[in-house]
């Protein structure tokens, strides 16, 4: 097994969805910079991750890649230094086979060479996509793909430096008989996978990255069984901050991917949040949920005509219940603490950990949500504190 180098779902930025391959230095940095001065790293975003298109066409004599010199003239192990003296990880982006999707060169048959060279640039955070995986004759496509991955997986693990793995594997396989069998042994060979689609671009439309959000929240929960701490589901960027999307749609992504225990990793340009989108990301409670160290990924626990609601038990008996309305109007959306897999109770305290408001109730868990909303909820059973039912009170972050 690979080591469990992510307890908790990573949390961080990468480039990719805001720019693809509009990178170079400055951009890298300025987001990275970014990442401290608005508080973010802080509250746990603590990864910078470089996606496709940092590399030359063609690798040097001895073989290594090299870092395209007109996007990073100071090159890679500089901006290891730079991320590291911001506080910050260095994540890289590279692939399995023959090529990038980009089109640049792939890590097959270069694995420990390539490896190695992320270590001596003081990388933490390697994701390996599979785009241009060649099948071996004689052998499956998924065969082939559990190859490479293996292989990668070994070299990292022989450099002897914690490099959190992602895999993409998974993706490659997503709507195929074999999607789960693919995830099943992509776990113990890496810290996370991205388990299907990508989330839309930036310069998508509001509709099409709310579609995406949706696609990709609709394949990720039904995947609780697959993961454990260290082994997480990934259904790709948290797109807080671009535009097109509306505020409660923002919201949703990240109150449902905090009950999925997804990873946290914000792909827009952090140097031009504002500050709406900045609370979202930075919400400490949300992100606590997220982190929680049980590290358990919620479930459906009702489904009805326009909403789903979800629960994930925390650390100490509390749970985060997202009441999420898919529709296009605004609707009540109601369960109990029973459904909800809490415990029986006197009475229960219902933290609203975006608006910051709590209620006491018997038992009965309910809010009127706006479209495309979710209000997430931390239920503590017996602990209404003399509140009374439907009295809200405002607190201050719990975390
Ligand atoms: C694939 C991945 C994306 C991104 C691009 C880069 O599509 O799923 O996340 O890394 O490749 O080319």
């Amino acid at each position: 097994e690979y080591p469990n180098y992510a307890p908790t779902p990573p949390m961080g930025w990468n480039d990719w969805s805001y720019y693809q391959c509009g990178i170079d230095e400055k951009t890298i940095l300025d987001n990275a910079r970014a990442l401290v001065s608005t508080g973010l790293a802080k509250k746990g975003y603590d990864t910078v991750t470089i996606d496709d298109c940092w590399m030359s066409k063609q690798r040097d004599a001895q073989g290594n890649l090299v870092a395209d010199p007109r996007l990073f003239p100071h090159g890679m192990a500089y901006i290891g230094r730079q991320v590291h003296d911001l506080g910050l990880k260095f994540g890289i982006y590279e692939d399995a086979g023959t090529a990038t999707c980009g089109g640049y060169p792939g890590s097959l048959d270069h694995w420990q060479q390539d490896a190695d060279l992320f270590a001596s640039w003081a990388v933490d955070y390697v994701k390996l996509d599979g785009c241009n995986v060649p099948v071996k004759p004689g052998e499956t496509e998924e065969q082939s793909y559990r190859d490479t991955y293996t292989a990668m997986s070994r070299a990292l693990l022989d450099t002897h430096r914690r490099m959190v793995f992602s895999v993409s594997a998974p993706a490659y396989f997503q709507g195929a008989t074999n999607w789960e069998p693919v995830i099943r042994w992509s776990a113990p060979l890496g810290n996370l996978w991205r388990e299907g689609a990508d989330i839309a671009l930036g310069q998508a439309s509001g509709a099409e990255k709310w579609a995406s959000i949706m696609y990709n929240y609709g394949y990720n929960v039904g995947l609780a069984d697959l993961q454990r701490p260290g082994r997480w589901n990934d259904p790709d960027f948290l797109l807080a901050g671009d535009s097109g999307l509306s505020q409660d749609e923002m919201q949703s992504q990240i109150s449902l991917w905090a009950v999925m225990a997804a990873p946290l990793i914000s792909s827009t340009d952090l140097t031009r949040l504002s500050p709406a989108a900045l609370e979202l990301l930075g919400n400490r409670d949300v992100i606590a949920v997220d982190q929680d160290r049980l590290g358990v990924q919620g479930r459906v626990v009702q489904h009805g005509t326009g909403y789903d609601v979800l629960s994930r038990p925390l650390a100490g008996g509390d749970r985060a219940v997202a009441l999420f309305n898919s529709s296009d109007t605004a609707q009540t959306i109601t369960t109990t603490a029973a459904r909800a897999g809490l415990p029986a109770a006197d009475g229960y305290r219902l933290d609203d950990l975006v608006t910051k408001k709590a209620v006491g109730t018997a038992g009965v868990i309910s809010a009127n949500v706006p479209p495309h909303a979710t209000v997430l909820y931390r239920v503590h059973p017996g602990a209404t504190r003399g509140l009374a039912p439907a009295t809200a009170v405002t607190w201050q972050d719990i975390s």
